[in-house]
């Protein structure tokens, strides 16, 4: 066959007959249900036309260059790509795709029933609300006693187990949601916490916010909401009752929470990471969890995951709840992922338009001599 395909993880019993039933490709699948090994992809991507890679494999120039220039495209199947080299990409002239949407359009516009709010399919959207919901109201610590059997040592009290509640009430009428990055998953996120009661939304656009923001104005009136407003860090801190990390990873983000953000946000707000852990600094989130800065953190993503042990300084936390990497988990999800990655290096690779694909022309602009190969 004239092109060798590397896919760094079996895709499954539904989405990889679309790479095996096409002939011209001669598959090269990592055989292991574990993250990909470094040395096996070094050494199985020289010759390839294509590879498909997930969130855990690095794509560097090391890589790049073992792959040679037969190479055309790079597909990961995740939204994130901050593993991917991608002014090496582009200075080698290759395609890279990743999978936007089906994070948050897959089930296209369902019109919700109670808030009459155009809500998107949105896996990551959900987890985000889930993780608002477990850490305010101790759901990971109440949830681990039970499984360790200690329940009876807590019978219901009065004010046992309380935390802040997300929803408005007539004596605490006002909810001010924050968005540290404002994209799609963000906003899909915003449209579910409408029927919260929240009253305001404030948001500061991490650095790679698509340009084409509705104005506040539009989602003010949309959601019904008293304001939605751009604001400053500081501001973004002090005033959120749950700022949600939604921002790309990177170095651009790079523990933009910090010590400092943390310590002007509110004693009773809750913070929630479905992004990567690397915006959050997880020593400085612990303190601000142990001082009581903050009322609690909901975490699908740390820094240095998956090496996370018992003795992390964040799982020591009872009001920091973690679960692994999973806000996209979901079967239909991770099908239209996985699908969606197979369809951009078929595209690529028989010089058809991709589904979705990287742009990397800001770092054709910083490739002095243009693409080449
Ligand atoms: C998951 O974290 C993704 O980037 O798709
Ligand atoms: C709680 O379970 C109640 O009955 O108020």
């Amino acid at each position: 066959p004239p092109y060798k395909v590397v896919v760094c993880r079996n895709l499954g019993p539904d989405v990889m007959p679309l790479l095996e039933n096409r002939h011209e490709f001669e598959l090269v699948v990592w055989p292991e249900d574990r993250a990909c090994d470094r040395t096996w992809l070094l050494e199985n991507i020289a010759g390839a036309t294509g590879v498909i890679v997930m969130l855990t494999d690095k794509v560097d120039t090391e890589l790049l260059d073992k792959a040679g220039p037969s190479l055309r495209v790079v597909s990961t199947m995740s939204v994130g790509h901050e593993h991917i080299d991608l002014k090496a990409a582009a200075q080698r002239a290759l395609k890279v795709g990743y999978t936007p949407d089906v994070l948050t359009d897959a089930g296209k516009s369902a019109l919700h029933p109670c808030s009459s709010t155009l809500m998107n399919f949105c896996a990551v959207a959900d987890l985000s609300v889930m993780l608002a919901l477990m850490a305010g109201r101790n759901g990971g610590i109440g949830a681990a006693l039970v499984q360790n059997g200690e329940w009876s040592n807590f019978s219901w009290a009065p004010f046992g187990f309380c935390g802040p509640q997300l929803s408005t009430t007539a004596t605490s009428p006002t909810r001010k949601i924050g968005f540290l990055g404002f994209g799609r998953i963000a906003q899909a996120t915003l449209a579910r916490l409408v029927p919260f009661g929240i009253t305001h939304c404030l948001y500061s656009s991490g650095p790679s916010s698509p340009p084409n923001l509705q104005r506040d104005a539009e989602l003010e009136k949309k959601y019904n909401l008293k304001a939605v407003a751009k604001v400053d860090l500081d501001e973004l801190a002090r005033e959120s009752d749950v700022l949600f990390v939604l921002a790309p990873g990177g170095s651009g983000t790079y523990h933009v929470v910090n010590e400092g953000l943390l310590k002007k946000m509110k004693k009773t707000s809750i913070i929630v990471n479905a992004s990567r852990g690397t915006l959050v600094d997880s020593d400085a989130l612990a303190k601000a969890l142990k001082e009581g800065w903050i009322w609690g953190a909901g975490l699908d993503v740390v820094e240095g995951e998956p090496n996370v042990t018992r003795d992390h300084p964040l799982v020591k936390e009872p009001r920091c709840v973690i679960v692994p990497h999973i806000a996209s988990a979901t079967l239909e999800t991770r099908k239209s992922m996985a699908t969606r990655a197979a369809h951009n290096l078929i595209a690529a690779i028989f010089g058809e338009n991709m589904p979705a694909e990287v742009d990397l022309s800001a770092f054709y602009r910083m490739v002095n001599d243009g693409p080449h190969r």
